[in-house]
């Protein structure tokens, strides 16, 4: 029997009216593994996490989770999504935000306390959670918004810039969930960042520049492969490369 990726996205082109935005996008991932979608502002990474959610249908090419074809409303329930914009309720508290969520991706009452607790543990929101979202620091927000993608434990996790707002402490003690996670409890995670110290802590990247994907493969790899000690390094020899063709 063959594993089926939990992410495959074969020949993807999307784009927004006129503009194309993404081009000639292939990526695989499997349960277990952390992808790092990694560029610049512009560079097309919420687009392709819009697409892969559903959110937008693809241009050409096609993306299958867990090999169903996107658009599909049935997959939202496996898939712990945080979007680079909070969606939260701001009148409510955070553990009433946490609760709705949590609901609406099938956590049953007898697990919702421990679960709450848990989301809430892995952000340092514990002490907030009872005041309402509209007190909250931009930072807070983030981290709430977190909270809620991890809820219902998914297979699946799918991150715009979880990173940012983030202080160093707080930013590690979240890598350790992440890796946890992927690495004991098979969840598959994707997320973006514009941070190249996330990129070292992914399985796998996905360095991507006006909207292609200019090189993918592990950390080690790809700095194996443009000879140098640093991502960022793989990342600007890349982009050079790119602008010489
Ligand atoms: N709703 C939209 N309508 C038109 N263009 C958009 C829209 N959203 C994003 N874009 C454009 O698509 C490109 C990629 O944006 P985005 O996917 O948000 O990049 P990133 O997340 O890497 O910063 C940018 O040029 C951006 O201006
Ligand atoms: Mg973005």
């Amino acid at each position: 029997m063959t594993i089926q990726p939990v992410v495959q996205v074969t020949g993807l082109q999307q784009g927004y009216g006129q503009k194309i935005v993404l081009s000639d996008i292939d990526l695989t991932l499997k349960r277990g593994q952390i992808l790092a979608l990694i560029g610049p502002s512009g560079a097309g990474k919420t687009t392709l996490i819009r697409t892969i959610m559903g959110m937008m249908r693809p241009r050409a090419g096609q993306v299958l989770v867990f090999n169903q074809a996107v658009p599909d409303r049935l997959l939202l329930a496996r898939i712990g999504f945080m979007a680079q914009t909070d969606a939260l309720y701001e009148s409510l508290t955070g553990a009433e935000n946490l609760t709705f969520f949590a609901k609406m991706q099938g956590v049953g009452h007898e697990e919702m306390t421990k679960q709450l607790t848990y989301a809430a543990n892995v952000v340092n929101l514990q002490s907030a959670l009872d005041q309402p979202v509209k007190n909250y620091s931009g930072g807070m927000k983030r981290r709430l918004s977190l909270a809620i993608a991890l809820i219902s434990k998914p297979p699946l996790l799918i991150l715009d810039e979880p990173t940012i707002g983030i202080d160093p402490e707080l930013r590690r003690k979240i890598w350790e969930e992440l890796h946890r996670l992927a690495h004991d409890q098979g969840t598959a995670i994707i997320l973006t960042t514009h941070v190249m110290a996330d990129a070292e802590e992914a399985d796998i990247l996905m360095m991507i520049r006006n909207g292609t994907a200019i090189a993918q493969g592990t950390p080690t790899q790809l700095k194996a492969d443009y000879q140098t000690n640093s991502i960022e390094a793989v990342f600007l020899a890349a982009g050079r490369q790119q602008d010489a063709h």
